[in-house]
Formats: structure tokens, sequence, C-alpha cells
């Protein structure tokens, strides 16, 4: 007797399952193990993956009233984007403008624009305003194959706007298919008010907004949430960003850094020192610190989008991380200064090409790796039996065209928590 489920996805050409290895992420020379299983299909139920295997095996043993034949396409987990700043209000094409004609992101920061121009602009409006125009962003980021996002607030600086980002977010993951994951990163540029004395700031950041944020997390969110830090020249220094992020331990939240992406400041050495779950950029990381970071539990976050995005000649050098044995992912970080970019597939494009990744380890950066930078792996990013059935089957016949392709969407059919929320 053949078992009733909710839904059967069979005849993939191929179906990547991306495993992880030892309950934890693809770390070193063994990143890129796509778990082929050709000719493969899924059984669904109750939004579970409830077994794998080949179409063979899955229909002589499952039936269901909704069946997707998908002859001649790739599966793969939903894509999960690990570092977003995806919360905001208005644009900056102007800056875009200024900077390709020379002046450089560093200046614009200096002179009042960059992060505290979209930072004038969101705390003008209101919640309702910051999930309108989120929610768009997001939409395309889940017709792009993304089937779970990280968040982070950071364009509100004060109390107020920040813990509205932290609710822009909480709405916008109740009303779409997508999980969010939030970041609370009010120490992603010193506000002008404290631009006189940035270690107020830090004060504030400590005495008030982390507890704030501890409290609203309380409330309104059961999962984990994290704190961030931009540790850079013009941002935070590794002592003010050791504070902020020993203070977010302390209001049990989980830890992240921006470190690396224009200078070497020990950002990373403070990363592995406190083992923050991830650290993120790492352009200009030393040699040192990417030892350390291949000795630790934590995700190096590449963002190939950045510096492409800047225009910029440097990328994180992945070939090192991995030498060193680190486990990395990748992200858009799609925000509207340096990466307004949506696509994960684009980030895999930049990937393979910059990171010198194969496409098969670029897709691994953006499954099941991604999900350890949020500290979700082993749970998303990953086709395995009792996991989420987050999927994507992609308009290809070899998952290498993940990576090699580039600027159309190749995602056909996404699926979240086994229901279909996207199709073309
Ligand atoms: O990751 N580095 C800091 N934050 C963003 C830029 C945000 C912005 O410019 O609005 C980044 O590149
Ligand atoms: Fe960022």
């Amino acid at each position: 007797m053949s078992q009733a489920v909710d839904l059967i996805i069979y005849n993939a050409h191929q179906l990547c399952t991306m495993p992880t290895h030892d309950n934890g992420p693809q770390r070193g020379h063994r990143l890129g193990d796509v778990g082929l299983i050709e000719d493969g299909a899924v059984a669904i139920h109750d939004g579970i993956i409830e077994a794998i295997g080949t179409s063979d095996e899955i229909c002589g043993t499952y039936y269901s009233t909704t069946v997707l034949d998908v002859t001649n396409l790739v599966m793969t987990p939903g894509l999960v984007d690990p570092h977003t700043h995806a919360i905001w209000a208005g644009d900056r094409a102007a800056e875009f403008e200024r900077r390709i004609a020379g002046a450089t992101y560093q200046e614009l920061m200096a002179e009042g624009g960059g992060i505290n121009s979209t930072v004038r602009q969101t705390r003008a409006a209101d919640l309702a305003t910051l999930v309108d125009q989120a929610k768009p962003r997001l939409e395309r980021m889940m017709q792009n194959g993304t089937t779970t996002v990280e968040c982070k607030t950071g364009y509100g600086l004060e109390t107020h706007t920040e813990l509205n980002m932290l609710n822009a977010i909480a709405i916008l993951d109740a009303e779409m298919p997508l999980d969010l994951v939030p970041t609370f990163l009010g120490a992603h540029a010193v506000p002008p008010e404290y631009k006189r004395d940035p270690d107020v700031y830090v004060d504030l950041l400590v005495q008030e907004m982390i507890p704030a944020v501890a409290a609203w997390k309380a409330e309104h969110w059961p999962d984990e949430l994290f704190c961030d830090v931009f540790c850079e020249d013009g941002a935070f220094s590794v002592e003010q960003s050791r504070r902020i992020l020993e203070a977010g331990q302390l209001g049990g939240l989980g830890l992240k850094i921006h470190s690396d992406e224009f200078e070497a400041l020990g950002g990373t050495r403070l990363a592995v020192e406190l083992g923050t779950t991830s650290a993120d950029h790492l352009v200009a990381t030393s040699d040192e610190e990417i030892t350390l970071l291949g000795q630790s539990n934590t995700i190096a976050v590449s963002l190939p989008c950045t510096p492409f995005g800047l225009g910029h000649h440097h990328y994180s050098r992945a070939k090192a991380m991995l030498e060193a044995g680190a486990a990395l992912a990748i992200a858009t970080d799609c925000n509207p200064g340096t990466a307004w970019c949506e696509s994960m597939q684009f980030s895999m494009a930049l990937a393979t090409r910059y990171l010198r990744l194969t496409p098969a380890q670029a897709l691994a950066c953006a499954t099941v790796n991604a999900a350890f930078a949020i500290g979700r792996g082993g749970k998303i990013g990953t086709v395995a039996v009792g996991k989420p059935a987050d999927l994507v089957v992609w308009e290809i016949d070899d998952y290498r065209h993940l990576g090699y392709r580039f600027g159309s969407n190749l995602a056909k059919t996404v699926v979240k928590h086994g229901k279909i929320v996207f199709e073309q």
C-alpha cells in the first residue's frame, strides 16, 4: 500500500540535496558537495520533506493528488540569503551618480551622506511605509529562489526607528511566505547627532538600545535575533565593537560582525575571540585572521555584490579561506548604498568569477553553509528528511548553469514549507 502525502515532485534530472558534513557546514576543500540524486524526487507532507530518493523509489512508495513532473529540470534547496539590509526607505540614486563620477563611498559617508542619508529617509517613514517599500524587494528575492532572508535594522540609529524596523521585519515575516531572520544593527553608523561623541552613542547602544531590543525580542520574537556591528574606519572601532557585541551577548542576542569591508582593523580576530556566528565582508582580511577563521566555527560570509556594486576590484580571498579550512557562505548584502541586489543567483555568478568558486561550491555557499551563517544550520538550506520543504525547481538541466549564467531569472517554481509560492 502506498502512503498518501500532500505533494510529490518527481523526475528531477538532478536533485541537489546539499548535505551538511558531520552535522556542520561544508568546510575548506570539502566545500561543493552537492549530494546529487539523478532522476530525483521528494515526497512532502505537512510542509516537511517526508522522503527523498529516485523517482522510482518515491513514486513506488507514495502517492498524492498533487504531483509536479519536473522532467529535464534541476531541483535544489531554497536559497538562503544570510546578509541583507532589505528594510529601508527611499533610495540613493543621486549618490550612485556621484560615485561613478569618482566620489568614494567613504567620502560620501564622511560628509553625512551614505548610510546616514538612508537614515534620514527611514526616520521620516512610518511603519506602513517601511513595510510597503520592503515588500516588493523581498518578493523579488523569493521569485529569484530565496526562501529565507536575514534582515538587518541599522537605518534608524535611534531606539524608536530601530524598533520600527524590527516591527517591519516581524510584519513581513508574518505576511509573506518567506522566513526572515532579524538582526539589530544599531551600530551601522554613528548618527549625526553623536558625530562629536561617538562613544556616547556606544553608551546609548549598550545602555538603552540593546536592552530595548532584548525586551522587544522577549515579546515578539521567540527565535534567534542577532546583534551586528559595522567595524570599520569611520564607523566603529574594534574596542567599540567589542563593547557592543558583549552587550548583545549579555542581552541574549546572537552575534555577527561586518569586518574588513575596506580596512583590516582586527574585527575578524574579535569575531573569532567572541565566537560570533558569522563574520561578513572579509575583503581586506589579513593572512593571520584568515588562519584564525579557518580554525573557528565562525562562518565567513563573503558579499561579492558589494565590491561589484561599488565598482571595486578586490573581493574576499575565498581560496585562502578554504585553504585555511574555513566554512564559507555568500549573500547579496542587499542595501541601497553598495549593492541593491535581490538575487542570490547573481551573487553566485559573481562568486564563481571573483571568488573563483566552482558552481557546486557557490551553490553550497548559498544554501547549506548560508543556513549556518544565520544559526539555522541543518534545518534549512539542505534537502533532508524531516526538514522544511523549501525547494527551488530551476529551468536548467545541469546545476552548473547556476553560477555560469546570469542576468535572467532561472527559477521556475519556488516551494516554501511545502507550498508553491512562485511559478513562471
Ligand atoms: O554592508 N557596510 C555597511 N553596510 C552596508 C552598506 C549600507 C549602506 O550603504 O546603506 C554594506 O555594504
Ligand atoms: Fe552589510
